[in-house]
Order: C-alpha cells, then structure tokens, then sequence
C-alpha cells in the first residue's frame, strides 16, 4: 500500500517552493492552483500576492517561474493574461503516475492522516410500519457514507436507531393478546422461514385492525394504555410479545435490505428501546446541570432562536409530564452512550431535513451538557424529500405513501427489460439476465439518490433511472463492462505504463482525471458529499467515451501504444468499479 500524491499536488508543491524562493516575504502563500481548460493547471494566487505586496503581478509571476527548479513533472508554465501561470504537465510525469496508482490495491488513495471513529445513525425504519422512500434514502446515502469513510480509514460504527418503542406497542400488543394468533405464520410448526413479504402483510393487517378498534372501543382503549404502563413496567409476558413483533419486522427489514444489496448487521440495529436504562439518568443529568428545567410538569431546554409561530420559545422536551419520555430523551442518551461507549469523534445522523430542528436542539442540549464539544462533533447529514414524476411529494394514484418494496421490484423488471435486449450482444446466459437487472435496477436506484446533493428533492423517475444514456448508473455500468469485454478481446496484449510515448489529447484529459480520485475522495468524505463521487464518476466514463472516439485501442498502430491505452482503460476500470462499489453499487463484467 503506498498512497501516491496526484499531479495536482505536486505541482502545487513546486510552485510553492518557487513562491518562496523568488519572495522569501511571501511566507506560504497559496499559489491557488485549479484545474484549467487552456492548459492542464492554472495558478491563480500570484495577483492577490502582488495586490498584497504592491508589486507588478506579470513580473512576479516571471520570477516565480525563474525561480522553480528543473524537474520532470512541469513540462510548461507560461505567464498569462494580469499574472495567472498556466502550467502543462508533462505526459510522462501522467503516466508515471499514474503507474503508481496502478500497482497500489487502494489505487494510491491516502488514508486520512487525521482518522477517528464515526458513529453513524442511518438505515432506521420502524417496527410494524411499511418502510418507504424516506427509509430508502437514509439507508442508501448511509450505507455509501460508510464505504467511503471506511475507504478513508476512519473506524466506522454502524447504528440502526429502529423505531421500537413507544405507546403504539400497547395498542399492539394488546390486540394480540385478544387475537393470539395473528402473527402466526402459514407453516406454523415448520421451521420454514416466512418471507418478509408475509412478515410484513401480517404487520400491517395487525396495525390496521388494532388501530381500527382503539379508535372505536372505548374498553379497548383502556386496556390497550395499561398495556403501555405494563410495557414500560417491564413485564416479562408483555416484554415477550413486544420481541415478537420486533422479530417479525426484522424479518421485513431485512428481506427489503437484501433486495437493495445492502449488508445490514444485527448488532448494529440498536432501536430506540436500547436506551430505556439511560433515560432516567439523562433527564437527572440535565436538570441537576440546569441544561433542562421544569415547566408546566414537562421537563424542558430552551433556545433564544426556537420560537413558534407565536413568537413563544418551543422547547425540546425530553421528559413529558405524565413522565413519560419521547424521542429526545431517546437521542440525547443514544449520544451519550456513542460518546462515552463507543469512542466516536464524530456522530453522523444520515435523517430526512424535516427532523433538523429536531436534530439542532439536541445537539445543542448536548453540548450544554458537555456530551459533544471541540473533541465531539455531531453532524446531520439532511436529506430532502422523493417526490413522484410531477415534483409532487411522491404518492400512488390513491394518495398513499408508496411501499418500498413496489418500487423497487419495479426497478429491477425494468432494467431486466433493458438487459436483456442486449442479451445475445453481450452473450449472457438467463440467470446472467437476471442477475443483472437486480444489479441495474438496484444501481439506478441507489445512482438516482446518490447523484444529486443529499439535501435536495429529488424526482424518482424509473424512465430516466434506466436510460442508457445520461448521468445514470447504467451508464457507468456500461463503461466498466465495455472495457472489460475489450480485455477479453484482446489477446495479444497486456496492459502495460509506456512513459515514453506521447499522449493524445483524450488520453491527457483521461489520465489528468483519473488522478483526481485520491484528492475527490478526500472531499467526498470531508463534506459528506457522496453526490461528488457519481459527478466524478460520470466525468470519468464521459472522459472514457471520449477517448475511445479518439485512440482506438484494438486497432492501435503500435504495440507499445495498444499496451499503454490497455493500461489507461484498465486503471479506469478499476477505478469505476472501486469508486461504484464505494457507492454500494455492482458493476457487473458484461453487460
Ligand atoms: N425512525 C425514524 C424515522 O423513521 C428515524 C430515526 C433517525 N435517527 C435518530 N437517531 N433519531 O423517522
């Protein structure tokens, strides 16, 4: 493993040293270097530094130049324009490093110098309730956040804050008590599993029933709010049946996270019940420390900036009045246990935007209370809301909330759709068809959510997920099996760095980018910003397209050139597919 410095850095480098040569007095000024359209690089910073200095900028950035050394990498630099230097690369110093990049498993990415441990809370769908597009997109920009951090060699732990507790479960279980066998599963007796499909059609006809006669039944209504306080009381019996719709949900849970390909562990789901022996002792905290106060019977925290649309402050209100606690309490003592228990330096919360008030006020109740501070950073990563074809919030024809699962079994048929026109094309055999269409229209899907900023809304359009054309997984898809099915056709070369040789324009432009990798994952993680990689990616294969109009690599005249344009595809490849998979994206190898 040897991380590589890209291009970009080094020649940053050199100018730096040139800076400082050709002004001492300029200390470590950023010489402000960018990629650029009329040369490889363009550095910027000369004219602030002759602002600052009061020089003339065309003069400084002339001994700037003089003044860095000879070396291998700088093939150019041309004073232009008020005082700009555009700089060129030489293509041996691309290749060259690229070579380096090629012989490194992790394609020469550092790790981050300043790595900690990142708790983070994503993927939290709740017990007996359908999972929708909302938990789809926690679970598919969390799951990428924690790829590419673990890729960064942060230490990752994973949470998944299920929704399993609260005073629906009184109603619930109680119902059950009065219907014992409406969790049974068909096979009753077997020890055939019942799919989530099942697990979760008994859930909700459970729900609907139970809700219908809390609704209607006075008695019922009763009996169901004992149940609650027998819950909370921990009540073996209660306790048990309580388990039994957490493991039936799991079930549903876990059928819909295979379906997205998605590694979900068990010890990593620590629901809201998790914390129930911490709640009493965060709320004593925070009243003894003055971080919460009494009013009106509540236990509440305040903040000047949280006011209602009566211009009355709103409080987080961690502890109700009847004493019961709610979603506050829960968060606030799931920060102190990730604090104290875990080790985290950093808490991530992969939540919908419509929680961030939410989400502020706990934060700021916690760094009250010394939970989070200079060493313990919490950060929500927002996301906005899916909306249908028409920019509406998306809804079926009937206004309801869409089932997950609909969605994406309508992905996969219409990617299947799409492989398999293909099909004799690519010679793939009918599972291969189908394999495919489960990693197409998965991908698209996840592509689709990954592609634009996390806190936008986004338009879940399956004709444009799927399209072959466009900044669509499939698309990327096809970059990555086109290159490969090119190395299995050529049989009388190997992928092979020749330096020597001078590069075309699409083989600069490619080679120049995928250099950036290393420097673009840096940044992903650094923002959280996932959409920045499918950008770069895209760049990548539209780089790839590119090149292939204009350097043929079949029907190269040379052998040294076929060799060296096997090398750059193969890098790209391999690019591709690291950069998918850190997306939680397959590449299959035809297509
Ligand atoms: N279960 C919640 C929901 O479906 C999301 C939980 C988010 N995480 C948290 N720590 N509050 O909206």
């Amino acid at each position: 493993m040897a991380s590589v410095p890209s291009l970009a850095s080094t020649v940053q480098q050199r100018l730096a040293e040139g800076l400082s040569a050709a002004l001492p007095e300029a200390g470590s000024a950023d010489p402000l270097l960018r990629r650029s359209d009329r040369a490889d690089f363009q550095a910027n910073g000369i004219l602030a530094l002759a602002k600052q200095l009061k020089g003339n900028p065309r003069e400084l950035a002339t001994k700037v130049v003089e003044a860095i050394p000879a070396n291998d990498v700088l093939q150019d630099i041309e004073v232009s324009g008020p005082g700009f230097l555009n700089i060129t690369v030489s293509d041996a110093a691309i290749v060259n490093t690229l070579a380096a990049r090629a012989a490194d498993d992790r394609l020469g990415v550092p790790f981050n110098a300043s790595a900690g441990t990142t708790v983070i809370d994503y993927a939290q769908p709740n017990v007996a309730k359908e999972m929708h597009v909302g938990h789809l997109r926690s679970a598919v920009i969390g799951a990428a956040m924690v790829e590419i951090l673990e890729f960064t060699g942060e230490t990752v732990v994973r949470r998944h804050h299920i929704g399993d507790w609260g005073t629906q479960f009184g109603m619930l279980i109680q119902y059950l008590i009065e219907h014992p066998h409406e969790l049974d599963h068909k096979e009753r007796g077997t020890d055939v599993e019942v799919s989530g499909e099942e697990a979760m059609s008994n859930l909700n006809r459970l729900y609907k029933a139970s809700r219908a006669l809390f609704d209607s039944d006075e008695e019922f209504k009763t009996r169901a709010r004992a149940r609650v306080v027998d819950l909370q009381a921990g009540d073996e019996e209660t306790l048990a049946l309580w388990q039994r719709f957490v493991d039936e949900s799991k079930i549903y849970f876990y059928s819909v996270f295979e379906k997205l390909d998605m590694d979900i562990r068990d010890p990593d789901i620590v629901g809201e019940s998790g914390y129930n022996d911490m709640l009493q002792e965060t709320c004593s905290l925070l009243e003894e420390s003055g971080v919460a106060v009494r009013s009106e019977g509540a236990l509440c925290v305040f903040f000047d900036d949280v006011k209602g649309p009566d211009g009355n402050p709103v409080p987080l209100i961690v502890q109700k009045s009847d004493g019961g606690f709610g979603y506050a309490a829960t968060d606030l003592s799931a920060i102190r246990d990730r604090v104290r228990n875990l080790k985290a330096s950093t808490l991530l919360y992969v939540v919908d935007a419509r929680q961030s008030l939410h989400f502020k006020m706990v934060f700021e109740t916690a760094r009250r209370a010394g939970w989070l501070n200079d060493e313990v950073k919490a950060h929500q990563l927002a996301f906005g809301t899916v909306l249908g074809k028409d920019g509406k919030p998306f809804k079926t024809r009937e206004g309801e909330t869409v089932r997950l699962v609909d969605l994406l079994d309508e992905a996969i048929e219409r990617a299947t759709a799409v492989v398999s026109e293909k099909k004799e094309k690519a010679g793939l055999t009918d599972e291969e068809v189908v394999e495919n269409g489960r990693y197409v229209g998965i991908g698209a899907v996840k592509y689709a959510d990954l592609s634009t900023s996390a806190v936008r809304d986004y338009k879940f359009d399956l004709d444009q997920m799927v399209s072959l054309n466009g900044d669509t997984s499939v698309y990327l898809q096809y970059a990555y099996a086109r290159i490969q099915s090119i190395k299995r056709n050529v049989t009388d070369a190997e992928p092979a760095a020749h330096p020597e040789l001078e590069l075309a324009p699409a083989e600069r432009a490619l080679g120049l980018h995928l250099d950036q990798f290393g420097a673009t994952l840096a940044e992903v993680a650094e923002e959280y910003a996932p959409h920045k990689l499918a950008a770069y990616l895209y760049q990548l294969a539209s780089h790839l397209t590119a090149f292939y109009d204009q350097c043929p690599v079949m029907k190269a005249e040379t052998r040294e050139l076929k060799e060296n344009r096997l090398f750059l595809v193969d890098l790209t490849a391999r690019t591709l597919h690291q950069g998918m998979a850190l997306l939680g994206i397959r590449t299959p190898e035809r297509l």
